[in-house]
């Protein structure tokens, strides 16, 4: 199909943006902050909207608490496809989700991130014609032993139209030969819900915890599946901590290596993964923040607070020029560097990107209902000058 029918198809459906049908599709933890503000101003805007979560996280505290905190509607369908092999999981998601697209013929559907669920839900689309527009397109960590980096380049390939959270993302996808008319760089949609519940944050009590902590997370396939990888990251937290206290929301995958390794981490304070409003809290007040996460390295640049970040490279390489971020690998010395330099009251200082400002949404919404801001990047060149918006 050409890129010129697909946009004429988007367009001339943006036309009649009042009967719209967009359908949304939700289905990891990270997937919910970017989706709750455009279904708020898509409900304002009087657009029918369906929500389909996969069920890719299920438990309460990886899936309904965001819900609740987020004002996210009840899915209208879950596919409840649950865990399983990246095969098997994108496999039933597509499976179960064909038949309730051509049941519910949306005009469009969104999908939202990197994650299983939503390669899988832009393919079934993609076969059966449905226009796909992709929320926080065109980041790449270019490691493709990365799961979310296959899922992002095929996302994208696929997708018709491609919402950007900046401009380096606006570069890789036209490097990928992504058409300038897909591409609307729109701002950070994950910083429209953190502006959002900012405020309800500082309100947390402070239960106890230390005046000075490093708040830490750890989930991915790459630090906490190698038993010798994830004790030498344990080992240097152990060490930390003694100096800075460490808090740790423990994801339930690296739970369960923690406990197949058999490691001891009874010195550091572990908890369940906690709820969106009150890891806002321990962020924003955390001395700094040690991570392996991607949204987290964003949200740390918008609140100014250090991130040391367990990874060689990063998709969102703007939170390393303009924000707090610095990449630490898995070098536990150069760990134990920037975090005595920000003991030191010496951190990397950092800038707010452009378009991280609580209003991405708002942008998206305009792009649907072909309003101002609704042309694409213009460029044909690799220097990209922004499109007002
Ligand atoms: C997924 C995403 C990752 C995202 C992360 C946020 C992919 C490829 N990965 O990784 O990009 O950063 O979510 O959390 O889509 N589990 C539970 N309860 C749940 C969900 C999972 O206990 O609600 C456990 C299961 O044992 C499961 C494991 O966590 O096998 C991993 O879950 P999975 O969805 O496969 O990937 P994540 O590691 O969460």
């Amino acid at each position: 199909m050409s890129n010129t029918i697909v946009s004429s198809k988007i367009f001339s459906v943006a036309a009649r943006v009042n009967f719209m049908r967009v359908l949304h599709v939700v289905g990891a933890r990270p997937n919910f902050m970017k989706a709750a503000p455009l279904l708020r101003v898509l409900r304002s805007r009087g657009v029918v909207q369906i929500l389909v979560h996969t069920g890719q996280h299920y438990s309460a505290n990886m899936s309904e608490v965001f819900f609740s905190q987020l004002s996210i509607p009840a899915p209208d369908v879950n596919l409840e496809v649950g865990s399983g092999s990246h095969a098997s999981q994108k496999a039933e998601v597509m499976l179960r989700l064909e038949p309730v697209v051509l049941d519910q013929k949306p005009d469009i559907v969104l999908v939202y991130g990197d994650v299983n669920s939503t390669v899988a839900a832009a393919l079934v689309c993609s076969k059966i014609g449905v226009p796909v527009g992709h929320v926080e397109a065109g980041l790449r960590s270019f490691d493709r032993t990365m799961p979310e980096e296959i899922n992002r380049l095929i996302t994208d390939q696929i997708s018709d139209l491609l919402f950007t959270p900046s401009a380096d993302a606006d570069v890789n996808l036209q490097r990928e030969g992504i058409s300038v008319e897909k591409i609307h760089r729109v701002g950070n949609i994950m910083i429209d819900s953190l502006v959002q519940l900012l405020a309800a944050s500082r309100q947390c009590a402070k239960n106890g915890f230390p005046e000075r902590y490093a708040l830490v997370t750890l989930h991915r396939p790459s630090n906490v599946d190698d038993n010798q990888v994830l004790k030498n990251i344990l080992e240097a937290l152990l060490e930390i901590n003694e100096e800075l206290p460490i808090v740790f929301p423990v994801h339930p995958r690296t739970r369960q290596r923690i406990a197949d390794f058999g490691i001891d981490v009874s010195a550091l304070h572990l908890m369940d993964p906690i709820p969106y409003i009150e890891f806002l809290a321990l962020e924003s007040r955390a001395t700094v923040v040690v991570t392996d996460s991607g949204g987290i390295q964003e949200e740390t640049t918008f609140l100014n607070v250090p991130c040391l970040t367990l990874r060689d490279n990063t998709e969102r390489p703007i939170t390393t020029t303009l924000g707090t971020n610095v990449l630490v690998g898995r070098d536990n010395v150069m760990l134990r560097q920037e975090m005595t330099k920000i003991l030191e009251g010496k951190a990397k200082k950092g800038t707010v990107p452009p378009l991280w400002d609580g209003r991405a949404a708002e942008r998206i919404a305009d792009v649907l209902k072909g309003q101002s801001g609704t042309a694409p990047i213009c460029s044909t060149s690799g220097n990209l000058p922004r499109k007002e918006i």
